[in-house]
């Protein structure tokens, strides 16, 4: 093995300043502002940078500052130089404000004149939406509406934070919204699955080699797995949880990318526009489900009590802020079907769930199966499952798994498995899985964010679901013992085709 690579290195991104709305809230101190870190040590970060955070609680720029710079070292996990620290905080402004409020707008502009004489950020400018998703709407619009993200000669870009929409009309009206004082290259719509290293390097597997290529279709394909497990629980997030489920929190988004990456075609060049359209065609053809489809092909749970990792779970009814009679999902799975050359009768199974038997998040790809009729005069009488499987988290690695003669005079065949993982690898730099993304829309890269077609392609695939799920009121909801592999019903769905889920490590 060779010795370890580093993470690869690229231009800095553009002078800019951006304005994080949401600024007090969690994910600007958790996620964000150690991100800005991670990528000023790695000189991604421009010399020329300004931060201005927007809230309405009351503070300063100062009091900003020193609050950032206090937390930073928790969430960033790593010790804190303070020339990088300078670099990312040395130019800070904050203003206390109303979202909805016409004049706080005005109040961000005359701190933009400051901080940008101050930093030569040369007028670029990205807005980060990092707000309740009530605010995406307003916050989009006056941006427009205030001139503040008027295009002239810099640039002027607004990334917002998921749920982007709770249904298909939602997030219909929401691009409809922000398309009307924005332009499409401006919006960058995050899904935090595409900044992961390891959902990237789908299409690096896919297609950076010539071996997989070939046999990716459904001459040789049996059917395809999509895990996103958790062990976490629904914890403090019951109120949102309660009214959003794990359909709409996990389907149309993240398990709908990795299927998007895992069964696309080849785009023409890796770029934003290419990629983005090869997902839309291959979204184009996920077969739409009436009512009664829909409901066959899905199974929706809930879990009771139980343990996981040897700590007591309560029931999810029992939650803070949970309905105790609530009839939300905290598991679903989904059996869907792709109507094209390459993929016609290969399932796609998805299954997304809380407080599940352990984190692990793979997409598995099923080879058929070797005809066993050569090994017929032997004692061999079954063959392990082929299986090519992406380990995303938190085991980040590519597995075959395939037969192998096990060793001695008479013929007997076991399951064997060869195993690339990434941190034998590659050395990871620290990260809180922010920092590709937040790089990339510096510069203007929009590969790994999803287009306006895109994100509606996704609340189509679930729309029947929605409306099948709220007209039976909750009749067929399943339940699954917390700490377990999820509901009997969902081996169940895959029983049907003569298939069984991969166990849950
Ligand atoms: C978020 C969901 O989008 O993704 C959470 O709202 C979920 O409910 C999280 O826990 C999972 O992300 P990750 O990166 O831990 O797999």
């Amino acid at each position: 093995m060779t010795s370890k690579t580093g993470a690869t290195s690229g231009r800095a991104a553009d002078p800019c300043c951006l304005v994080i709305f949401g600024a007090s809230g969690d994910l600007t101190h958790r996620l964000l502002v150690p991100a800005l870190y991670n990528l000023a040590a790695a000189r991604l970060l421009p010399e020329a940078f300004a931060l201005i955070g927007v809230a309405r609680s009351p503070s300063s720029s100062e009091a900003f500052r020193a609050d950032l710079a206090k937390s930073l070292p928790q969430f960033a996990n790593r010790s804190i130089d303070q020339n990088v620290l300078n670099q990312v905080l040395g130019c800070v402004g904050y203003v206390q404000g109303d979202p909805d409020d016409e004049s706080t707008y005005a109040n961000i502009g005359r701190e933009l004149t400051r901080v940008e004489r101050e930093r030569a950020t040369q007028g670029n400018r990205l807005f980060y939406l990092a707000t309740p998703p009530a605010g995406f709407a307003p916050i989009g619009c006056h941006l427009g509406q205030s001139g503040l993200a008027r295009e002239n000669g810099a640039w002027r870009r607004v990334i917002i934070e998921k749920p982007f929409g709770t249904d298909l009309a939602s997030a219909h009206a929401l691009n409809q919204k922000l398309l009307g004082v924005l332009k499409e290259h401006q919006i960058f719509r995050i899904d935090h699955y595409l900044g992961k290293e390891t959902v990237q390097n789908i299409l690096v597997l896919r297609f950076a080699n010539g071996l997989f290529e070939p046999i990716w279709n459904r001459d040789h394909i049996d059917h395809v797995q999509i895990t996103v497990a958790e062990s976490l629980t629904v914890g403090r997030r019951g109120n949102y949880y309660d009214a959003t489920g794990a359909l709409r929190d996990m389907v149309p988004n993240h398990l709908i990318q990795l299927l998007s990456l895992i069964a696309m075609e080849p785009p023409s060049r890796f770029a934003a526009d290419s990629v983005r359209a090869e997902k839309a065609q291959l979204l184009e053809a996920v077969q739409l489900q009436n009512r009664d489809e829909a409901l066959r092909n899905s199974v929706r749970a809930q879990y009771d009590d139980g343990f996981v990792e040897n700590q007591r779970v309560e029931a999810y009814r029992k939650t803070k802020d949970v309905d105790p009679h609530s009839t939300t999902e905290t598991y679903v799975a989904l059996r869907l079907m792709i109507d094209n050359w390459r993929w016609a009768n290969v399932p796609f199974y998805l299954r997304t769930g809380k407080a599940l038997r352990g984190k692990q998040t793979e997409v598995a790809i099923k080879f058929k199966q070797a005809p066993i009729a050569m090994f017929r005069d032997t004692p061999v009488d079954r063959l392990a499952e082929n299986f090519l499987v992406v380990g995303i988290q938190p085991n980040e690695c590519i597995g075959l798994e395939f037969n192998a003669k096990i060793p001695g005079p008479s013929i007997a065949i076991g399951g064997v498995s060869m195993t690339f993982r990434y941190e034998d690898y590659f050395e990871a730099a620290p990260s809180t899985g922010y920092e590709t993304l937040i790089y990339d829309c510096m510069v203007g890269d929009a590969i790994l964010y999803p287009r306006a077609d895109g994100i509606e392609a996704g609340w189509r695939l679930v729309q029947p679901l929605l409306d099948a799920w709220r007209e039976e009121k909750g009749e067929r909801l399943a339940s699954y013992r917390a700490g377990s592999d999820g509901p009997k019903e969902a081996d169940e769905l895959l029983a049907r085709d003569g298939r069984r889920w991969r166990p849950i490590a």
